[in-house]
């Protein structure tokens, strides 16, 4: 039984690099408290609490001696400037694409423009882009939404980093007719979710099982099986190694493994070393060559 791993699949860039701070801090010795979940996986964050770090709700959770974490998402100027009162020290996890989206609305607001944010209002990121233009920001899921905003001066209409492209598309039309100029349209959806999509498509018709590796409750994971199942009806969204049914793999030549973008490493070569301990298991039990 063959293995086969996506082209791309596990952390993007800003979650990887995210983790790898709070690994640094909690080199220096102080307690890490993250300002909300690191990240969407429960092993990775049972495996980071072991290591000493909590996630906290508020900053007014955070106390003198401890050091606090900014995730991926980033926050508001106002919440970082109370964490940076509260905390020993602040670490600045917010993913690089996502401080990009945060500073073009900062300089639109100053400029006096008005900013159209194609999104989820209540995720966090968007709440934290907001913090940066509060007064100019308008966050919009569709470009239905579009229509009850009031008319916008030389907007500028940016993403959520993990949005439908042609939602975004559909967006940066409809403010055209809302808007005293043309509005300026900067893409800054982020492609890791897509990649990882594009490489699960590409992957499900040449094999027999696939197993996408992520939480129950993860957007993108759920997104990724949806995917898969489009092409390989013996799709299964897995969180643990032990959930591999052998049952399922039985006749399989070739299996499929991805996982979700906040997914770690230890655990897929988990995944990928149990499919292959039952490969060799029951190439060992027909008789046939162990591979
Ligand atoms: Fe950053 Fe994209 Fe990941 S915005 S956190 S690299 S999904």
């Amino acid at each position: 039984m063959e293995v086969l791993l996506a082209n791309e699949y596990g952390f993007c860039f800003g979650v990887e690099r995210a983790v790898e701070m709070v690994e640094d801090a909690l080199g220096v010795g102080a307690p890490v408290r993250t300002l909300g979940p690191l990240i969407h996986n429960t092993q990775e964050m049972q495996r980071l609490e072991c290591e000493g770090v909590a996630t906290v709700q508020e900053p007014s959770q955070v106390s003198k001696d401890e050091i606090a974490v900014i995730r991926a998402h980033g926050v508001t100027p106002q919440v970082q400037a109370e964490l940076e009162k509260r905390a020993a020290q602040v670490v600045d996890a917010t993913c690089p694409f996502v401080t990009r989206v945060q500073r073009l609305a900062e300089r639109a607001a100053t400029e006096g423009r008005h900013v159209v944010v194609a999104g989820n209002p209540d995720h966090p990121e968007m709440i934290g882009v907001v913090g940066y233009a509060p007064k100019n920001t308008f966050v919009v899921r569709d470009a239905d939404e579009v229509a009850n905003l009031p008319s916008l001066h030389a907007p500028l209409v940016v993403s959520q980093t993990t949005l439908k492209l042609q939602t975004f598309l559909e967006v940066a039309e409809a403010v055209k007719a809302k808007a005293d100029a043309e509005p300026q349209v900067v893409n800054t959806i982020c492609s890791a979710t897509r990649d990882r999509q594009d490489a699960a498509r590409a992957l499900a018709g040449l094999v027999d099982v696939f197993y996408i590796i992520g939480g129950k409750h993860s957007s993108n994971s759920i997104k990724l099986l949806a995917v898969c199942q489009e092409q390989c009806a013996e799709s299964f969204l897995i969180e643990t190694p032990q959930e591999i049914n052998p049952a399922d793999l039985k006749g399989a030549g070739r299996v499929g493994v991805t996982a979700g973008a906040s997914t770690p490493n230890w655990l897929i070569e988990q995944v990928v070393k149990r499919l292959r301990d039952i490969g060799n298991q029951s190439n060992g039990n027909n008789g046939s060559r162990v591979n």
